[in-house]
């Protein structure tokens, strides 16, 4: 089922990279604090490779015995190949998990299981406990716990400090089994380092990993917390992907990698982590103490205010004997999770056509920070179908809660493109007509454009052609090259102007 090799850890990963040529070494000494945000944002714009950087310097000035891994997943096709898959294969991956989702899978998407069954079958397969790990070669504990000593960034400069931007974080319910594998949540959220073992988790309050603490807290127990630094990249992409709740990440990512996933028992708390993972931070979150975490800079481009969030005490660090240490920034896109975004919306479309059926095609520009603005084309069939498309989004799938703007056009529109947007929108919508405004909706509290945090408008726009009762005038008709005229243009034009392109 995978179109590439298997890639059981992160440097594997990064092996294949290397070997496509994906692959960038940075001698130079670089300042994990801002300068290697910079970096990696300059690459990043680029499309450029992953970046190893061998020679961070701390912030104190000293070198890092450990190098930075970033910009992993900073091209849509690098984050397919974290899945095993090339680009062309996510609207079957997409069909896929829209089957999984599904209670009695359709006709269609029976036969979807029945192209995947491989990893149906790998998904209730379970995980193989080992004794002895790559990850845990090196052990400290107790006083001998100093996450100081790994190069962790600080990214911004209003930035409140070191921040730990690619941690998979795993949880488990209370009472649950330290083997149930299924029970467990890996979910990636940001972890800033507060003293030499402590941490802030910004698990926001529908995460899985924030719904288990509560589980924890309602006991009045601490929460056994592990942090997967450096996961092999089925794993960090699972853990960010919106998996339906009834499948594990673990299991996923270890369906997606064609193997069992490898666990080990963590040193200090009852958990199990990923035996191949390059370092783990293995802790406590308290049920009652919080601190004040950020400001940090965030994926919209602004810094986020500080925000009280659970503390967690580090009880051990593992990791390998050359451990690396793998590292993002979020900011105004482009940011990885941006590019990320991008592949995931397209694994998201077969899904919500399951939902929505006339929906054609759907674009989330990144720009729009990822999910604030939707432009969406769809087959329209009656008057006012567009509206309904719109509030069927709002309205049945969470993901668009906090789309501030939906835009409606019609199948010929290319929802990717602003040039052909922006022709719709003067052709095919009047300001008076088209527009429709709601009040008081959910929004992200994030939004401080928001009258009121957490509450907000929702903006949709009908550039569809209206038809029927939408409209009593005669509607224009677009103008079309044929076919014929074309190739016999492109044929003239190539030749008297070779090599141009339009
Ligand atoms: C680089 C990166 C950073 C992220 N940071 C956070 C974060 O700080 N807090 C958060 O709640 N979600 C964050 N997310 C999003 C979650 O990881 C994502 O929504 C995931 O599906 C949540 O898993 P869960 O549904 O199991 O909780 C981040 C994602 C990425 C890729």
């Amino acid at each position: 089922m995978r179109d590439l090799p298997p890639f059981p850890s992160l440097r594997s990963f990064l092996d294949w990279c290397e070997a496509t040529a994906q692959l960038q070494i940075v001698p130079d000494p670089v300042p994990v604090c801002h300068q290697m945000t910079a970096v990696h944002r300059a690459v990043l714009e680029r499309a450029g490779p992953v970046l190893q950087f061998d020679h961070p310097v701390l912030a104190g000035g000293a070198k890092a015995a450990v190098p930075v891994v970033a910009n992993l997943f900073g091209t849509p096709d690098r984050v397919a190949a974290g899945l095993g898959i090339t680009l062309d294969r996510l609207d079957d991956l997409g069909a896929f998990l829209a089957a999984l989702r599904s209670p009695a899978p359709p006709g269609g998407m029976r036969d979807t299981l029945s192209r995947w069954p491989m990893l149906k079958a790998a998904l209730a397969t379970r995980p193989k406990f080992t004794s002895s790990a790559p990850v845990q070669q090196i052990v400290s504990e107790g006083a001998d716990v100093d996450l100081a000593a790994l190069p962790v960034q600080t990214h911004w400069p209003a930035d409140a400090g070191p921040l730990i931007t690619w941690p998979v974080v795993v949880t488990r319910p209370h009472g649950s089994d330290v083997a149930d594998i299924a029970a467990y949540n890996a979910g990636v959220y940001r972890a800033q380092v507060l003293a030499r073992d402590k941490l802030i988790i910004r698990w926001l309050p529908h995460r899985g990993g924030a719904a288990h603490h509560q589980s924890w807290a309602r006991q009045g127990e601490k929460t056994p917390v592990a942090i997967v630094l450096g996961a092999d990249p089925a794993t960090l992409l699972s853990a960010a992907l919106p998996l339906p709740e009834t499948v594990s990440e673990l299991a996923f990512a270890g369906a997606l990698n064609g193997a069992r996933p490898r666990l080990v028992a963590a040193k200090s708390v009852p958990l199990m982590v990923s035996a191949d993972a390059e370092i783990v931070l293995e802790g406590w979150v308290s049920p009652t103490e919080m601190a004040p975490e950020g400001p940090f800079g965030d994926h919209t481009g602004y810094y986020n205010p500080a925000e009280p969030f659970p503390v967690m005490q580090v009880s051990a660090i593992t990791h390998r004997r050359d451990p690396i240490y793998l590292s993002t920034y979020t900011g105004r896109p482009p940011d990885e999770p941006a590019i990320i975004g991008q592949v995931f919306n397209r694994l998201a479309l077969p899904t919500i056509r399951a939902q929505i059926p006339e929906l054609h095609d759907l674009w989330l520009p990144p720009a729009a920070c990822s999910y604030r603005i939707a432009v969406v084309s769809i087959n329209k069939r009656y008057p006012g179908q567009a509206r309904r498309v719109m509030m069927a989004l709002w309205g049945m799938l969470p993901q668009f809660s906090y789309t501030k703007m939906i835009i409606a056009v019609d199948p010929d529109i290319d929802p990717t493109n602003w040039d052909d947007i922006a022709w719709a929108l003067a052709t095919r919508m009047d300001p008076a007509r088209d527009v429709m405004l709601l009040e008081n909706t959910p929004m992200d509290y994030l939004d401080f454009a928001s009258p009121r945090a957490g509450l907000a408008g929702k903006m949709g726009i009908d550039a569809t052609t209206k038809i029927d009762s939408e409209t009593s005038r005669q509607w224009g008709q677009v103008m079309q090259t044929s076919a014929g005229d074309a190739a016999f243009a492109e044929d003239l034009v190539s030749r008297l102007m070779p090599g141009s392109a339009p």
